[in-house]
């Protein structure tokens, strides 16, 4: 019987009790994939199995039909530029003949992950061996890519601090952690101490003007969460609600909620969906024109 599956995009076609790793290395061509203990202990033979890393020596073809493999041939293709510069930048090998699966295995960790601590790291890796003993500077080089690819990496390059957090009025805290739940005190638009804008929207305020108002405070709302969390990469988004103050015949609160939802998205990726409600109301603290409270939650990873 055979059996067909993707292996970098493309589909193929095996027996059904062929190893996978000899589908993999020796009737494909996919030579990162390396056969070493042949039990499921170095790790040398890593690749992703519908985004997971697995051991290709303790599978056979017919355990991953209709399933995406990525080897390390494919993976700049699927999100894993990043991870292979820092390797390259911090010179994270010697012989290389584990690096291949390292990448693999670490890409893995950080699409899962994407700003882990050096312990998260180290567990994360601990089943890929290198003997050349590259390790301080595959981990500095995991930890480089987290930096450059993280949702906080995200909202930097969006224009926006992720360790500023400006901070509500004493006593509310700014952010509460509660039944698994984070919420974040409400934000205005404050950047570098001052608002982006007061007064009433449709009268002293134009759309654009107060959609960027919006994302700012979404921003300062991510940074909250950032630092309170641990880290953006540990929490999904749950809900938004974004409070402003319009003119009587302003009609435009989907528009200014969708810059607060646009930025969560683009920062958070998969992990920022959410539902959301824009409230029109008679006036916002320091004259602003809006203001977003975000819930979250702790990801499971
Ligand atoms: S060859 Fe597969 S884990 Fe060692
Ligand atoms: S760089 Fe040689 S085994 Fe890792």
């Amino acid at each position: 019987m055979t059996c067909a599956f993707t292996v970098n995009g493309a589909r193929v076609t095996a027996a059904e009790g062929e190893p996978l790793i000899h589908t993999l290395r020796d009737r494909l061509g996919h030579h990162s994939v390396r056969e070493t203990c042949g039990i499921g202990v170095c790790g040398s033979c890593t690749v992703l199995l519908d985004g997971r890393p697995v051991s290709s020596c303790l599978l056979l073809a017919g355990l991953v039909a209709g399933q995406e493999i990525v080897t390390a041939e494919g993976l700049a293709d699927h999100g894993g530029v990043a991870v292979q510069d820092a390797f390259v930048e911090h010179e994270a090998f010697q012989c290389s003949y584990c690096i291949p699966a390292m990448t693999v295995a670490a890409h893995a960790l950080l699409t899962a992950i994407p700003d882990p601590d050096e312990e998260t790291v180290r567990e994360h890796l601990a089943g890929n061996l290198c003997r050349c003993g590259t390790h301080p500077r595959i981990l500095a080089a995991v930890q480089a890519a987290a930096r450059r690819s993280g949702p906080a990496a995200a909202l930097a390059r969006l224009g926006h601090d992720p360790e500023h957090a400006p901070s509500p009025s004493a006593p509310a805290r700014p952010v509460v952690e509660a039944a698994g739940l984070l919420h974040v005190a409400g934000q205005i638009p404050l950047r570098d101490g001052d608002l982006l804008a007061t007064g009433v929207i449709g009268a002293d305020v134009d759309l654009a003007t107060a959609r960027r108002c919006a994302e700012q405070a979404t921003a300062n709302a991510l940074a909250q969460l950032h630092v309170h969390a641990g880290g953006l990469g540990r929490v999904r988004a749950v809900r938004l609600t974004v409070y402003l103050v319009g003119a009587p015949d302003f009609s435009g609160h989907a528009e200014i909620g969708a810059a607060a939802s646009e930025l969560v998205i683009a920062v958070l990726g998969e992990h920022g969906q959410h539902s959301r409600s824009v409230v029109g109301v008679a006036g916002l603290p320091r004259r602003s024109p809006v203001e977003v409270e975000l819930v979250a939650a702790r990801r499971e990873v």
